[in-house]
């Protein structure tokens, strides 16, 4: 049996580090706070003095800063969005938004910074820290999962069941009026949301922007697919998808086939909110620990992701310009539930 020998923090304290901060930014995820909970506690568990900066960069432009203590992130684990706040942030992306950053953090003895987000917030910290003299740690949260490098982004789990209960009470309307509902997932350019939700809530046809094979299985399904049924069906929609979302497909059909009763439902900002899963919080409070712990090392300019289900470090330059891949064969299986 091998023994840990657990250095004594101080040592391990390769920065000496005093003071870290932590913000989230880009669009809001379910278990960013327990995420925030996680960064915080961990750090004061290492003797480290927390900064909260509130929304997002823009809060870092204005010092918008606030002191972060256990009990402030207390009672939080289990409520959506998040206690400091978020953006996105035009300013952030002129060396003269970072200028006026980077002096806020120094003048607020600021060693180093945990930003919680998607890959826009990971690009503009790895520009921040190739001008000036901070270290940034990245943790991925966006209900996309569209993070190169990580199987999770924190808040995908989340929106995915918000989504399939939201398609699930649309199927019994569908049922009772012999209806088709195209109904649209959030994922900006990604797929998963709606290729996974797809799956799950048993939908017929899943219209993604990183397959066009799907529009002939809507073809069919129209044609004879939908007659073979209980004449009713659920067409997932994915925002990015080529058609230009699920508004547009729809009135295309409805001119194509009029025999056909036919309704849209835009799932819009529902799938941002709600309290996270189990599975969020757990993964967000794994990673929020694995970000202190990485910033004591001394890495700067990485994301903590998982994978198979362990804590990875991926450089930001991966996790920015590099895409997370989607499993198109789930597309296949989608097909033999529907033939
Ligand atoms: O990136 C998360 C996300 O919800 C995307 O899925 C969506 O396209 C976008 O944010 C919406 O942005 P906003 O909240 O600014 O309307």
């Amino acid at each position: 049996m091998t023994t840990n020998t657990i250095l004594p923090d101080v040592l391990q304290n390769k920065r000496k580090l005093n003071k870290i901060a932590v913000f989230t930014s880009g669009g809001d995820a379910p278990g960013m706070n327990a995420a925030i909970r996680a960064v915080t506690r961990a750090a004061i568990s290492k003797k480290l003095k927390v900064t909260g900066i509130r929304h997002g960069y823009q809060g870092m432009i204005d010092g918008d800063f606030i002191p972060l203590t256990a009990s402030d992130v207390s009672g939080i684990i289990q409520s959506g969005g998040t206690i400091l706040k978020t953006g996105r942030c035009e300013a952030f992306k002129t060396p003269e938004g970072r200028q006026q950053a980077y002096q806020h953090l120094k003048r607020a003895e600021i060693d180093a910074v945990v930003v919680i987000g998607g890959d826009g917030s990971f690009s503009g910290a790895m520009e921040m820290s190739q001008e000036f003299d901070v270290s940034f740690v990245g943790i991925p949260a966006t209900i996309d999962n569209d993070i190169y490098g990580t199987d999770y982004t924190i808040g995908y789990e989340t929106a995915l069941n918000t989504v399939v209960d939201a398609v699930d009470k649309i199927r019994d309307t569908a049922r009772s009026h012999g209806r088709i509902f195209f109904v649209e997932v959030m994922g900006h350019e990604a797929g998963l949301l709606a290729l996974d939700s797809g799956i799950a809530s048993g939908a017929e046809v899943i219209l993604i922007p990183e397959s066009t094979e799907q529009h002939e299985e809507l073809e069919w399904f129209l044609n004879k697919g939908y007659k073979q049924k209980e004449s009713s069906g659920i067409i997932i929609v994915a925002e990015g998808d080529e058609t230009g979302g699920a508004m547009k497909i729809a009135e295309k059909v409805k001119v194509e086939h009029p025999d056909l009763d036919v309704r849209v439902t835009i799932l819009g900002h529902i799938q941002r909110g709600g309290s996270p899963s189990a599975k969020d919080r757990i993964n967000a409070t794994r990673m929020g620990v694995a970000a202190v712990e990485a910033l004591f090392d001394d890495q700067k300019s990485i994301m903590i992701g998982l994978v198979n289900e362990k804590i990875v470090q991926v450089p930001f330059n991966k996790a920015v310009k590099l895409n997370h891949s989607i499993d198109l064969s789930l597309l296949e299986i989608q097909r033999l539930m529907n033939f």
